[in-house]
């Protein structure tokens, strides 16, 4: 199955039933442009032959990022380097796919102090996050033209389509969830009223993209904190994303108050994780399914051929979605199409900073946070290796990874700073 192609309602053809899901790379130059590490790393993926690549999260706004090192795209004036970009990714029959996000108050207080979200709610995570401020209707009408802008802006430089982010947490997932948006007026209280701006987001960038170009959006099937998005109402907010019309659904869950999607294990739980997490949100699928007119991308988790063909097989997903193991691996499809990989390695296991107070079940919650950063800090390693045009490096400790992610972050954040405070240079100004 995992070879068969997949027509998605805008009539685009997919080669097989592998894809690399969004990993955010931090790889973008101070001002949010791509770069030739761009390039690199996605013609890597791209020589694996998946059928299509999701980018890392592109933010739609240079105030509010995810994370230092973020693509931005505003307007067309990075345009050259997108277009370099997804050249450098049609190898082959794989597609390249933009992610395009806003964090809403998941953004590192490094980036904005004040960050924009539904309401004033708070992200308590290791303090690394400001108290944000409300969305005004006119930062909630700028958002949704934004977010048609900057699909736009992708669409024109050569990628394949575009994904909407609305998991995760991110803004569009806070406005889902009651536990982050407590407005009281046309976009918050009912589920009907919290899930506009998505709907209107879909809206704004299909009529700026056109009917014939793939739009996917990235759903949580349940936030899995106590009074966040459940799966009753993603289930409710996949029957009205039908009647929207989108191309390709991929579910997940998790924000980064429980990081369901990505999170450290404790060494000793493994053996009863590990099955677990092959079907990490696959339980769910079914009934997602159900409302579902479009394909949909299950992704988390996934880690062996046998585990990939049964989902298939059984109709739970229609796309196998894979993000770390691409990290290790880059030509991972290729080889499983070719029915010489089975299993993939599952490195995550054992990126831990220790046991009991050092480990993911600490009774601090900023250790579990310390936790997770190690094992994002060990991906990222990876990613920046291939962007280099390295090979991984699987023996790197979670500690060395945790050491080298804050200080890049931190070197990044700087740069960034500087950049946006300097004086416009004549290159800015040319284009
Ligand atoms: C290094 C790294 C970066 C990620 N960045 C993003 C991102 O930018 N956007 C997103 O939606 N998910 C992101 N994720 C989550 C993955 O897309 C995926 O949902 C998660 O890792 C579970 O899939 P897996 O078990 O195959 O890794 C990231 C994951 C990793 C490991």
């Amino acid at each position: 199955m995992i070879e068969q192609t997949l027509s998605l309602p805008c009539g685009h053809t997919l080669a097989n039933r592998l894809c690399k899901a969004a990993t955010t790379e931090g790889l973008a130059d101070p001002k949010g442009r791509a770069t030739a590490a761009h390039q690199r790393l996605y013609s890597t993926w791209a020589k694996g032959g998946a059928a299509m690549l999701l980018s890392g999260n592109i933010m739609i706004d240079r105030r509010y990022l995810e994370r230092a090192g973020n693509v931005v795209v505003e307007d067309g004036s990075g345009i050259d380097a997108l277009n370099a970009w997804a050249e450098a990714a049609h190898v082959g029959d794989s597609q390249l796919w933009a992610q395009i996000s806003h964090p809403g108050r998941q953004c590192p207080r490094l980036v904005n102090l004040t960050p924009l979200a539904p309401s004033p709610v708070q992200l308590a995570v290791a303090g690394n996050f400001g108290k944000p401020r409300a969305a005004t209707e006119t930062d909630i009408q700028d958002i949704i033209a934004r977010f048609a802008r900057t699909a736009g802006v992708l669409k024109d430089a050569g990628f394949d389509g575009v994904q909407i982010h609305a998991a995760h947490g991110y803004l569009l997932s806070q406005f889902l969830s009651p536990r982050t948006n407590r407005r009281t007026d046309r976009w918050g209280g009912t589920l009907a009223n919290r899930a506009s701006l998505l709907l209107e987001v879909v809206r704004a960038v299909r009529a700026d993209v056109g009917a014939d170009y793939p739009i996917s959006v990235k759903l949580n099937s349940s936030d899995f904190v106590q009074g966040g998005f459940t799966l009753e109402e993603c289930i409710q907010v996949v029957g009205w994303l039908s009647e929207a019309g989108i191309d390709l659904l991929e579910v997940s869950g998790g924000t980064y108050e429980q990081l369901e999607f990505f999170k450290a294990h404790d060494p000793d739980e493994i053996r009863d994780s590990t099955r677990q997490r092959e079907v990490m949100f696959l339980k769910y699928a079914a009934s997602i399914k159900v409302a579902a007119n479009m394909p949909v991308m299950v992704t988390g988790g996934f880690r062996t051929l046998a585990g990939m063909e049964a989902a298939l097989q059984q109709g739970q997903t229609d796309l196998i979605g894979l993000a770390r193991p691409f990290c290790l691996d880059p030509d991972l499809p290729a080889r499983m199409l070719a029915g010489t990989l089975a299993a993939l390695p599952v490195p995550e296991d054992r990126l831990v900073l220790g046991k009991g107070w050092w480990g993911p079940n600490s009774t601090s919650s900023t250790m579990r946070a310390f936790n997770n950063q190690a094992q994002a800090g060990w991906y990222y390693h990876q990613i920046e290796r291939l962007g280099d045009g390295l090979a991984p490096q699987p023996e790197l400790s979670p500690w060395r990874a945790l050491l080298g992610h804050f200080r890049r972050d931190f070197g990044r954040a700087m740069a960034r700073k500087r950049a946006w405070s300097q004086r416009p240079q004549a290159a800015d100004l040319a284009s």
